[in-house]
C-alpha cells in the first residue's frame, strides 16, 4: 500500500493541500490504490511554539516510510529568517538528493495567458537543478553587522551534478518526442560555472542528435519567454536560474496558482509540491486557486503507476476551470473548496461511468 507523507506548512499550504488530499483519496478509492496519507504538522507553527523544524530522525523517517511527499509551501512573516522552510523544504531536497524539480507549464486555455497573442498548446517544461547553485548554504559572513561586512553566498557547480540534470532533460525530451531543449545561463559573466555548463550542455547534448539544442542567457530569456515563448520546449537551467524562471513560465501559462512541480530523484525518492509559496496576503481568505496543488497529484499518481489515474486528475483539472469553477486569480469567484468539490464530484462521475 503506498504511503504518502502530507506536509501542509504554512499560509495556503495548508489549504490547497486540504484540496488535494479530498481529490487523491478519491481517485484512490475509485482505482482500488490504496493509498494511504499521513498528515505530518511540519511547518512555522511548531517552529515558533517549539523551535524545532524538522529533527533526524523524522528526515528518516520520511526517507524508508513513506513512497512520496506532497508539500503545501513554507513560508511565514513571523519568520523573516525564513529558517524553517530551509530546514524542511531545502533539507529534503538536498537529503533525498531529489536532483530533478521538474516544473511543467501548460496553457490550459489560450485565454489563460496575460500575454496578447494566442499561444493555444503552449507547452513549457522547466528541467531546474535542485542541489547546487547558490542554495548548498556554503559561504559565511565576516565582521558582521560591522561597516566592515563581508558576506559570501558560493555557487556550487559539480559536474556530476550538471551532467545528471542535463541527461534526465535530454532524456525527458526523447521519451517525449520533443524536438529542442534550451540551457539558461549566464555564462557570458559567470565564465567558470556557465563554462561547466556549456561543455557538459554540448557533450551530453551530442548523444542525442535528434534533439535540437541551444543556449539563452537568463536576462535574454527572460525577455523571449515573454516576446515568443512558443519558441520554447523543454529547457534545464541551475538551481535558482530555474526557480527564477519557472515564476515566469508559470505566469505566462495563466498564473501560480496553476503550476505544479516535481522534486525527484528518479528510481528512488519523489516530493510534490505546487510552485507557488504560501501567499500571507491571501491566507485565510478561502480564494487560494488549488489547481497547482491537485495537479501535483496528478504527477505523484504518474510517478505511483497509475498514469491513467494521474491524466484524469489532470483533465478533471482543466474541466472545472472550462465550467467555469475559478478561483479569483483566474477571473471567478469561488473558494478553494468550491474547486476541490468540483473536482472530486466529477472524478467521482467520470469512475462511475467508466
Ligand atoms: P507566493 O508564491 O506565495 O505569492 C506570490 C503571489 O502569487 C501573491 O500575490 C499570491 O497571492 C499569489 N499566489 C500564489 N499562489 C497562489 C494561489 N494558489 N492562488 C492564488 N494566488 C496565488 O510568493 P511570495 O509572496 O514571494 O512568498 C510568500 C512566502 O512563501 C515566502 O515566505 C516564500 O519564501 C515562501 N515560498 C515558499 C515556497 C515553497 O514552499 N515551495 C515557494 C515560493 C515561496
Ligand atoms: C520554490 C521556492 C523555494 C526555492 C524557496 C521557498 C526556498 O521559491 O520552491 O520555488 O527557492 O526553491
Ligand atoms: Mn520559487
Amino acid at each position: 500500500m503506498p504511503r504518502i507523507a502530507l506536509i501542509p506548512g504554512d499560509g495556503i499550504g495548508k489549504e490547497v493541500v486540504r484540496e488535494a488530499r479530498r481529490v487523491l483519496e478519491v481517485v484512490s478509492e475509485a482505482e482500488k490504490a490504496g493509498v494511504a496519507c499521513d498528515e505530518l504538522a511540519y511547518g512555522a507553527e511548531r517552529f515558533l511554539r517549539d523551535g524545532v523544524t524538522i529533527t533526524d530522525d523524522e528526515f528518516a523517517a520520511i526517507e524508508s516510510e513513506y513512497d512520496a511527499v506532497l508539500l503545501g509551501a513554507l513560508g511565514d512573516p513571523r519568520v523573516p529568517s525564513n529558517q524553517h522552510a530551509k530546514d524542511i523544504l531545502l533539507g529534503m531536497r538536498f537529503r533525498l538528493d531529489l536532483y530533478v524539480n521538474f516544473r511543467p507549464c501548460s496553457l490550459l486555455a489560450p485565454e489563460l495567458s496575460p500575454l496578447s497573442r494566442d499561444l493555444s498548446g503552449l507547452r513549457l517544461e522547466i528541467f531546474r537543478e535542485n542541489t547546487e547553485g547558490e542554495y548548498t548554504g556554503m559561504g559565511g559572513s565576516l565582521r558582521k553587522h560591522t561597516a566592515d561586512e563581508v558576506a559570501l553566498e558560493e555557487n556550487i557547480a559539480t559536474r556530476m551534478g550538471v551532467e545528471r540534470i542535463v541527461t534526465a532533460a535530454f532524456e525527458y525530451a526523447r521519451a517525449q518526442r520533443r524536438t529542442r531543449v534550451t540551457l539558461v545561463d549566464k555564462s557570458n559573466v559567470m565564465r567558470h560555472v556557465g563554462g561547466l555548463w556549456r561543455r557538459v550542455f554540448e557533450e551530453v547534448g551530442e548523444t542525442f542528435p535528434e534533439i535540437e539544442r541551444d543556449a539563452m542567457y537568463v536576462d535574454a530569456m527572460a525577455m523571449d519567454l515573454v516576446r515568443r515563448p512558443e519558441r520554447y520546449q523543454v529547457l534545464v537551467a541551475s538551481n535558482l536560474f530555474g526557480d527564477i524562471i519557472s515564476d515566469l513560465a508559470a505566469e505566462i501559462t495563466g498564473g501560480l496558482g496553476l503550476a505544479p512541480s516535481a522534486n525527484i530523484h528518479p528510481g528512488k525518492h519523489a516530493l510534490f509540491e505546487p510552485v507557488h509559496g504560501s501567499a500571507p496576503d491571501i491566507a485565510g481568505t478561502r480564494t487560494a486557486n488549488p489547481l497547482g496543488a491537485i495537479r501535483c497529484v496528478g504527477l505523484l499518481l504518474d510517478h505511483l503507476g497509475h498514469p491513467e489515474a494521474g491524466a484524469r486528475v489532470e483533465a478533471a483539472a482543466v474541466a472545472s476551470f472550462q465550467a467555469g469553477c475559478r478561483t479569483p486569480d483566474l477571473g471567478g469567484d469561488a473558494s478553494t473548496e468550491d474547486v476541490g468539490t468540483w473536482i472530486v464530484e466529477h472524478l467521482q462521475s467520470d469512475y462511475a461511468n467508466g
